[in-house]
């Protein structure tokens, strides 16, 4: 079975588009794959943080991928600073990309422009990440478009190693969803939906109450005219609604349309929908928040079994990169 990694950062609340764009696959790959998942609370240091915020969205996370579906028994879930390989790895990582590469990654460029502090560590940000992939021997890493360059440059890293210090690392490959569910923002449906501190109310987060939901979906921005049909050219609204309203009922967005007629009446069954969705994700989130020591255990049997593997891999690269044993 193909060993599939993927991550995600504790920034932020969890949002629809996070969920049909990402995490929905991440539960379904967990019956066709060897799924590892992490919560990668040491790529969120590489910017300005609080420490208790930190701490509180790290575990809230991790409730909120066992409530949207991954099961602790049949994939792999922790968190990435339980695993110390992690930044042992990085470093190792860090010695083998160049400089160069490291410089023409666009997510640096545009997190750190106009930044007051820029962290070193943001620089070296996408050495982590490879650290993370390759200590599993991953095959697959199923991930959105903007991380293609980080992927590709994992894929630079593990054919460089293995070829100066000897077979060590497996080069993965990424895989990305077609256009397909991608979310956009309820009040500027021309951007995609991201994280709810750019555009709270144009971003439906995981966790919002069915009265919020209903709020924000009821608001959202339409398209000049009154047909409801798929057309994400013309009609970018519109499209946007069919496209969640499918996506949360398991229909295609042209699919969804049929038989509606007027947008206000697409508001409302995309706002039922999306609320029929979220509600046993946000009754089992919520039984599990009250319970944080079961989460505890359950993140710590997910870290032993990755540092099985992760141990490992470190290992071999110990071994080949020509360090003393201890
Ligand atoms: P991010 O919130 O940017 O860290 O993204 C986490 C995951 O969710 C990545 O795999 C993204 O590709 C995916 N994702 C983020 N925003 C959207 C969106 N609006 N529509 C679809 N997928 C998204
Ligand atoms: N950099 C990824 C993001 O911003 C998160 C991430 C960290 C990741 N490590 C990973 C994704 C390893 C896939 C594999 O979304």
């Amino acid at each position: 079975m193909a060993r599939v990694f993927s991550g995600i950062k504790p920034t932020g609340g969890v949002h629809l588009g996070n969920h049909l764009g990402a995490l929905q696959n991440w539960v379904s790959l967990q019956d066709r794959a060897d799924a590892v998942y992490c919560v990668v609370d040491l790529h969120a240091l590489t910017v300005p943080h609080d420490p208790d915020e930190l701490r509180a969205a790290t575990l809230s996370l991790a409730q909120i991928l066992i409530a949207i579906g991954l099961d602790p028994d049949r994939c792999t879930l922790f968190v990435q600073s339980h695993v110390h390989e992690h930044s042992e790895c990085a470093w190792i990582m860090e010695c083998t990309a160049a400089f160069g590469e490291l410089r023409r990654m666009t997510q640096f460029k545009d997190k750190s422009e106009g930044s007051d502090f820029v962290s070193g560590a943001l620089f070296t940000y996408p050495a982590l990440q490879a650290s993370d992939i390759l200590l599993y021997d991953t095959n697959q890493v199923p991930v959105g478009e903007d991380q293609r360059q980080h992927i590709e440059l994992t894929r630079d890293i593990a054919v460089r190693f293995n070829n100066r210090y000897g077979d060590t690392f497996v080069v993965p490959e990424a895989v990305i969803p077609e256009a397909g569910a991608r979310v956009m923002d309820l009040q500027h449906p021309t951007a995609k939906m991201s994280k709810s501190d750019e555009s709270p109310q144009g971003t439906v987060l995981l966790l919002d109450e069915p009265s919020v939901v209903e709020k924000k979906i009821k608001r959202s921005v339409t398209d000049s005219g009154s047909e409801v049909r798929y057309d994400p050219a013309e009609k970018p609204g519109v499209s946007n609604l069919l496209a969640i309203l499918g996506a949360a009922t398991g229909q295609s967005p042209q699919r969804a349309a049929d038989g509606i007629e007027r947008y206000g009446d697409l508001k409302a069954a995309t706002a039922e929908a999306v609320i029929e969705m979220l509600r046993p994700i946000q009754e089992r989130y919520h039984e599990l928040a009250a319970d944080p020591a079961e989460t505890g255990r359950l993140l710590a049997k997910g870290a032993d079994k990755a540092r099985q593997v992760a141990s490992a891999t470190m290992a071999r690269a110990r071994a080949n990169l020509g360090l003393l044993e201890a």
